[in-house]
């Protein structure tokens, strides 16, 4: 009988510390740590590389384990796409929707139209105002038509302005004129009907006039029946923006009455590129503030608009801000959980 109560114990010992912080605020013991981001009220994502989906084991499994949304970080641009007119090279994309679709997952396609990495034949591409409209049709309706049905949502277009609110004179404003970006939206409804269409940009959470550019393109799109659904706040902070900053972009996106999604998540913790810094215990719970402070100002609007957190990456040794050097990731290296990591889960928990 003793050894019987001992067994219970034991078990409900197990039971208690599985899946949950301890008291001391460490992290879970990883063999047991049954946590998943997954637990979060709306779909949340990691941009991610195909090279290291194909190839590396952990860095799957943990995608499998953690996210229910997938981003592209790069397969979907036009340069990794297309490399002349009407030639298309779809394996790493296909690669990413089909992953997705085994793993049923959400796929957020990255980006249509976007000022950097267009390529070398659209740079060299000559002729006027409606051949150029002609060119961006073609292409956003091939890669929209090709996954219809099997992307949820697209970045349309990708930071089409400056920090002061000004339009970036971007390869199409300069052929087309703003009207590229209405142009862009209508040809990628007729292309998919259901997709959801999205404006993405950084900087709304330091730039007044970038906001305000923002909110008032989408709010006269509307206006004007030009289907856009959502915007996105690209959200490539530093573990030093304050809160008050982001929530104020986020309750600014949402009061265009249209989805929200922080979708390429990362907190710097060496926005001054010191070549000496560390990634020390204090730095890392001021980083899980900002995370959890982040994903707790979404879960404040509201849960229809709530489209996702997608966090721009999943670990520091395979981040784009390495070269700082930084660690501005919710796994570390070695894909161990940092305390960001448990910062989401606090706010998702909550
Ligand atoms: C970045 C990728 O992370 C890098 O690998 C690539 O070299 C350049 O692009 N805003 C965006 C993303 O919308 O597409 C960018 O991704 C980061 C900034």
């Amino acid at each position: 009988m003793k050894k019987y109560l001992v067994s219970i114990f034991l078990l409900l010992f197990i039971f208690s510390s599985c899946g949950s912080s301890n008291d001391n605020g460490d992290s879970p013991d990883p063999s047991t740590d049954v946590r998943t981001l997954k637990i979060a009220p709306f779909k949340v994502g990691f941009a991610v590389d195909v090279n290291l989906l194909r190839s590396n084991t952990v860095y799957r499994q943990t995608v499998i384990n953690e996210v229910n949304s997938l981003t592209a970080e790069n397969a979907m641009k036009m340069g990794n796409l297309s490399s002349a007119r009407n030639v298309y090279n779809w394996n790493d994309a296909d690669y990413v929707v089909d992953f997705a679709t085994k793993n049923d997952m959400r796929v957020h396609g990255h980006t249509l139209l976007w000022y950097r990495d267009v390529p070398q034949w659209v740079e060299n591409f000559s002729g006027d105002r409606n051949a150029w409209i002609a060119l961006m049709k073609e292409y956003i309706q091939t890669v929209v038509g090709r996954y219809k049905g099997k992307i949820a949502a697209w970045d349309v277009v990708n930071e089409a302005f400056e920090d002061d609110g000004q339009y970036r004179k971007t390869i199409w404003y300069r052929n087309i004129g703003a009207e590229y970006i209405d142009l862009a939206f209508q040809f990628a409804r007729e292309a998919d009907s259901s997709t959801l269409l999205f404006y993405n940009d950084y900087g709304m959470e330091y730039s007044a006039a970038k906001r305000t550019a923002i909110t008032n393109l989408v709010n006269d799109m509307k206006s004007r029946n030009i289907p856009i659904d959502g915007i996105g706040l690209q959200m490539h902070i530093d573990m030093f923006r304050s809160k008050a900053y982001f929530t104020l972009a986020i309750n600014m996106a949402a009061s265009c009455n249209v989805k929200v999604h922080i979708s390429e998540l990362d907190v710097a913790t060496n926005p001054d590129k010191d070549p000496k810094a560390k990634f020390t215990a204090e730095v890392a719970l001021k980083q899980k503030t900002s995370y959890k402070a982040m994903a707790e100002a979404l879960l404040a609007i509201p849960a229809d608009q709530q489209y996702g957190l997608t966090i721009w990456g999943i670990n520091d040794a395979y981040s784009w801000l390495t070269d700082n050097p930084d660690w501005g990731l919710p796994f570390d290296k070695d894909f161990k959980k940092k305390p960001a990591y448990d910062g989401l889960i606090e706010a998702f928990n909550k």
